[in-house]
């Protein structure tokens, strides 16, 4: 076996059920494939396992709401995370599935191998059964009332209104979630993995992570402070990985179980299409010379720092995660994302319009890494205009048209260097050595700053040096000065990889290079390496600015989302399934009520929202709807309308909406919902 370092990085497996959005990304994509482009350029030994996550309820419960087959859920699925990560760059060495056998095998061969040595437990339990559907309810199946904080619709395993983890059985009023029927409780059987027993060993080894950030550690010691218990893993369910024991034919693994195992099948599978079927022992079976990074958003913390790592030790000759860097959460212009209101910015959605790299940009400097953070998309016109257009591209494209318009196109010769030219040298030097640090303590935040500062720093040394007067007053001076330009565009190609792989591979076709990227190394930031007299390319622009139209559209749709009367229809629906059925309490929970439209107006810079002023009957209030498309303020006035007067209000625009009107989408016309004869403001509707 190989005796050297090597990092073993993986990002956690999307479940393959709906495309990535801006929030998946930032959180444990972005910053693990920016880590393992840094480690290729250091020329470490790196390998980035990924793949899709295609067990579990969140599946089959896509799968019958959109009238399909989980195989048919996770088949499209599976193309279409695949395809939106090549489109902005993800780096994977692998890029597996749960769902193929080599997966199946490992999990299997998990479970027996724990099982043998004794680490599982079989126990009878009591277990919400649907004599309708005849199956149990696992997890999120169920749904009721939270037992802690009251919300109706609380999941079997979480709610998440209020975040705590849940036994099914403790929900108030459950419901089976298919079809709504009160379950009855049945007796069943199911393994318990006795995470108990490894509680002394998780805490020293976690108390040895003092590198870990304090949110993963803080997270660890409270679950420690609770003790840990035994927790199930096998299901009464038909898709998933069945349990390897004749006994439990009909059952399967539980998908935290046998997901992360994936990270390992993932690596295997590598090996094969290597060609070199055992490699993947070298990274997973040599604890000494491995560090094992796993990237993965705050949900997540348990598996990959408790439960996995006690499989492992379980297991036994298994190297254990060196960090598991996660990340807080996203929010989307102030508010959370929430994709069954539409309220979300998808990848693929993006990536029609706009450059893989300059969204890298914004989150990697964005990062949500020790608190929640916010996408905006002015500040993403910002950050691509004022920054990567201005200050990066600015520098490019100046020095490679001066080069063209003054030298031929040819990198200039350089004389004695002055001190403002060592000064540049010395700060780039700084620089990536800088950079790399942050990467390797993974503030990538701090490292996605300190990279466009050499851009900053160039820039200025191009403003100070003034060629376009030494080319006539001191032409020597002038070529020395370009050389160092065209040298720090060199390194800049570099230092950008890891942040922006596409404008490096832009920047390294305009400066000829006739070697493959692959072997550029970060110690060559700072170092003289392209010579005098070498070609360069005709520059062309890195990036174009991104006018206000273009942005003003972005945020309009989503604050159409916020705003929209209609939530979208369930998939269940529209697929003419059974829908979820609610009692009259539920509905009684919103309070209907009739409204007299006194005022209407536009937003200025929102095409399609209009403020309405509204008499309630005992008070006036405003509302901002998105129907600005489909009628005019004057036709509104007067009219008696419907709305929800008990909404938490939201800002939309800078305007506060104290409410939402009804309306219907029909086709392409929204109509909005009235009283069939006249009524006064304030009457209840029920
Ligand atoms: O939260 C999720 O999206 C899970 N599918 C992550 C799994 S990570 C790993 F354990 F596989
Ligand atoms: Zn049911």
């Amino acid at each position: 076996m190989a005796n050297h370092e090597k990092y073993l990085v993986t990002s956690a497996l999307p479940y393959a059920n709906g495309p990535i959005h801006l929030g998946h990304l930032a959180g444990a994509y972005l910053p693990a494939d920016i880590f393992v482009r840094y480690c290729r350029l250091k020329k470490r030994d790196v390998i980035y396992m990924c793949g899709t996550d295609e067990h579990g309820v969140p599946i089959t419960i896509t799968a019958e709401k959109e009238g399909k087959t989980p195989q048919q859920v996770v088949d499209y699925y599976y193309q279409d995370i695949k395809e939106t990560f090549r489109r902005v760059g993800m780096s994977f060495d692998n890029f597996s599935r749960t769902s193929r056998p080599i997966h199946h095998q490992t999990a299997q061969d998990f479970f027996l191998t724990l099982y043998k040595k004794g680490y599982m437990e079989k126990r009878t339990i009591q277990q919400f059964y649907c004599e309708t559907d005849r199956m149990f309810l696992a997890d999120r199946y169920i749904e009721g009332i939270c037992p802690y904080c009251g919300e109706p619709g609380a999941r079997g395993d979480q709610c998440e209104k209020c975040g705590k983890w849940l036994e099914p059985t403790q929900l108030i009023e459950p419901r089976c979630k298919i079809c709504g029927s009160k379950p009855v409780i049945r007796e069943t059987f199911h393994y318990f993995f006795k995470l108990n027993e490894f509680q002394p060993r998780l805490e020293a080894w976690i108390n040895s992570k003092t590198h870990w950030r304090e949110n993963v550690i803080n997270f660890c010691k409270n679950w420690f402070r609770e003790g840990l218990e035994p927790r199930a893993v096998t299901r009464d369910l038909q898709w998933g990985v069945p349990v390897p024991l004749e006994e439990a034919r009909e059952k399967v693994l539980y998908v935290w179980f046998e997901a992360p195992i994936g990270y390992i099948s993932a690596t295997k599978e590598w090996a094969e299409q290597i060609g070199q079927p055992d490699r993947w022992k070298d990274y997973w079976l040599d604890a000494e010379n491995t560090r094992l990074i796993h990237f993965i958003g705050k949900d997540n913390i348990v598996f990959h720092a408790i439960i996995f790592p006690a499989m492992l030790m379980g297991y036994g000759g298994y190297v254990l995660p060196d960090n598991v860097p996660a990340n807080e959460f996203l929010n989307l212009e102030g508010n959370k994302f929430s994709t069954s209101r539409g309220y979300a910015v998808w990848l693929k959605d993006y990536l029609d319009k706009f450059d893989p790299d300059s969204l890298r940009y914004t989150l990697a400097i964005n990062m949500p890494e020790t608190r929640d953070a916010d996408f905006s998309w002015r500040e993403f016109q910002a950050r691509h205009n004022n920054e990567l257009a201005d200050i990066l591209g600015n520098f490019v494209n100046r020095t490679l048209r001066f080069v063209h318009s003054y030298f031929e196109g040819k990198v200039p010769p350089a004389g004695p260097l002055s001190e403002a030219d060592q000064q540049l040298q010395q700060t780039a030097r700084e620089l990536a050595e800088l950079v790399g640090d942050m990467l390797d303590q993974f503030r990538f935040k701090e490292a996605t700053r300190l990279f466009m500062d050499l851009a900053r720093a160039a820039n200025k040394y191009f403003n100070d040096q003034e060629p376009w007067r030494t080319r006539k007053s001191d032409p020597e001076r002038c070529a020395t000065t370009l050389n160092l330009c065209c040298q720090t565009t060199y390194w800049l190609s570099i230092l950008m990889e890891p942040f922006l792989p596409f404008t490096s591979q832009k920047l390294w076709t305009m400066l000829n290079m006739d070697r493959p990227f692959a072997q550029a190394r970060w110690e060559e930031i700072g170092q003289a390496t392209l010579p005098a007299g070498h070609v360069l390319d005709k520059p062309s622009i890195l990036f174009q600015k991104i006018p206000d139209e273009v942005i003003e559209r972005e945020i309009d749709r989503l604050h159409q989302a916020l705003s929209s009367e209609q939530p979208p229809p369930a998939a269940a629906q529209e697929a003419g399934q059974e829908q979820t059925l609610i009692d009259i309490d539920t509905f009684r929970q919103i309070d209907l009520r009739t409204a007299r439209v006194l005022a209407a107006e536009a937003i200025p810079g929102a095409r399609k929202l209009l403020k309405l002023t509204i008499d309630l009957g005992t008070e006036k209030r405003q509302l901002v709807a998105g129907i600005a498309q489909h009628y005019q303020p004057e036709q509104l006035v007067g009219k008696t309308i419907v709305v929800v007067a008990n909404l938490k209000p939201a800002t939309i625009r800078g305007v506060e909406s104290q409410g939402m009107l009804l309306a219907v989408q029909d086709e392409d016309r929204l109509v909005l919902l009235t009283t069939d004869a006249p009524v006064a403001p304030g009457k209840r509707v029920s």
